[in-house]
């Protein structure tokens, strides 16, 4: 089978690695992908937002089977193109795309179907939002409606705040047409959880749980980031909640999509927050896998991955049995100093000798006159599995004293 992958970050690097190990795949392609993968697969340097030198590829290169890793092709409707010319892919269509794609879709899809989220409210302007805004305690979540590359989510603890953020938000328009509209809603306190489940016509199948680390420093400090790293499972999720989260969130959410007549397919990534009494209300559905949370639970997939993503779009998850490796998974991101603001580029990275179950899953990386350098915000991902967090995190932490390049920047207290 030859798969193309989609994307350029560390959970296309874990996806096709993953790959790489299952005997039913003859050839990996990666539009564009990164030098971390060079020796595994064959990348293009096609623009993601370029669908029909994507298509044309390919056609031309036998592609059976495609997975999209990022979000802003499937809700550009690339999957429905495969689709029309009778290519198989993961990732829903245009339609299913938008449970991420307009968090106002979202969360009205969330009420109709009774499953448990914060109390909102959609405004079109600031005027009105800063009235709306009254009824409202703080902290105080203000999202804008449209793609926002994970910016999108402020969260001000005064009303002086709020009101800035709505300022930039309808006066700047610093998130574009992405900020036509906002959702203002309450704030939950709990701890968070991520929950990526396969979907197809009639199944919804959980992976492993994650946590990730959305804040830039330790103990939650600074700004939010994609994710600063990840641990699988989520230790604070006892079997009780995951019990729960099954039959009060996806079950519902399934019964949703089919209610809807949303022809969903791949992965849908449900971002939970637990609330002190237990209660599992949803923060956001996306529709890709989450990033770092797959580097840190690919690796404890037995299966071979080839195989789950071919029972997915082939309706078949009820015929599959996922098994998982004991151990935890834990993951640390290096970034560029200054990230998730503005930082530089062109550091040259060195490895010293790593050990053998540490795996390094490159995303904003290149290749300079024959040199590895930081071309992205978050550079590397260091994982590895252990019996424990405790075990895990000392051989990461050791390895990431192997790795160098200037400015490198990492949180210390991932998995704690
Ligand atoms: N780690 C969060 C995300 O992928 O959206």
């Amino acid at each position: 089978m030859n798969i193309l992958v989609l994307g350029s970050g560390g959970r296309e690097h874990t996806i096709v690695w993953k790959l790489s190990l299952s005997d039913s795949v003859t050839s990996i392609h990666v539009i564009p992908g990164n030098p971390g993968m060079a020796d595994i697969a064959t990348t293009a340097n096609i623009n993601l937002s370029d669908q029909d030198e994507i298509l044309d590829y390919a056609v031309d290169n036998g592609i059976d089977l495609v997975v999209v890793g990022p979000e802003q092709p499937l809700v550009d409707g690339i999957a429905d193109r495969f689709r029309e010319k009778g290519i198989k892919v993961f990732g829903p269509g245009k339609i299913g795309a938008q449970l991420e794609g307009s968090k106002i879709f979202s969360k009205e899809f969330m009420v109709r179907h009774g499953i448990l989220t914060s109390k909102f409210d959609v405004f079109t302007n600031k005027e009105e939002a800063v009235k709306g805004i009254e009824k409202y305690s703080y902290p105080l979540v203000i999202k804008v409606d449209g793609l926002a590359a994970g910016k999108g989510v402020l969260i001000p603890k005064t009303k002086e705040e709020a009101i800035k953020d709505l300022s930039c938000i309808f006066d700047e328009r610093k998130f574009g047409d992405a900020g036509d509209r906002v959702l203002v809603e309450e704030f939950i306190s709990g701890f968070e959880a991520s929950i990526l489940c396969l979907v197809d016509n009639n199944n919804i199948v959980p992976l492993e749980s994650a946590r990730d680390y959305k804040k830039a420093y330790d103990e939650d400090k600074g700004l939010n980031t994609g994710g600063m790293g990840a641990i699988s499972p989520n230790d604070k999720l006892t079997d009780e909640m995951i019990a729960l989260v099954e039959k009060d969130v996806l079950k519902k959410t399934l019964n949703g999509l089919k209610k809807d007549n949303i022809d969903f397919n791949g992965v849908l990534f449900i971002g939970l927050i637990i609330n002190e009494d237990d209660e599992p209300y949803i923060l956001e559905y996306n529709v890709r896998f989450g990033d770092p949370e797959t580097q840190s639970v690919i690796p404890k997939m037995k299966n071979d991955l080839a195989d789950v993503f071919m029972k997915t779009v082939d309706n078949e998850l009820d015929r599959l049995k996922l098994e998982w490796d004991e151990r935890i998974a834990v993951t640390t991101i290096l970034a560029s100093g200054g990230y998730p603001e503005s930082y530089e580029k062109g550091k040259e990275i060195t490895f010293g000798n790593i050990d053998d179950d540490v795996m390094i899953f490159h995303a904003g990386t290149k290749l300079e006159d024959g040199k590895l350098v930081t071309d992205g915000g978050r550079v590397l991902g260091v994982t590895t599995l252990a019996e424990d967090k405790y075990k895990a995190r000392e051989k990461i932490y050791k390895n990431i004293d192997k790795i160098h390049f200037d400015e490198k920047m990492y949180r210390t207290d991932i998995g704690l």
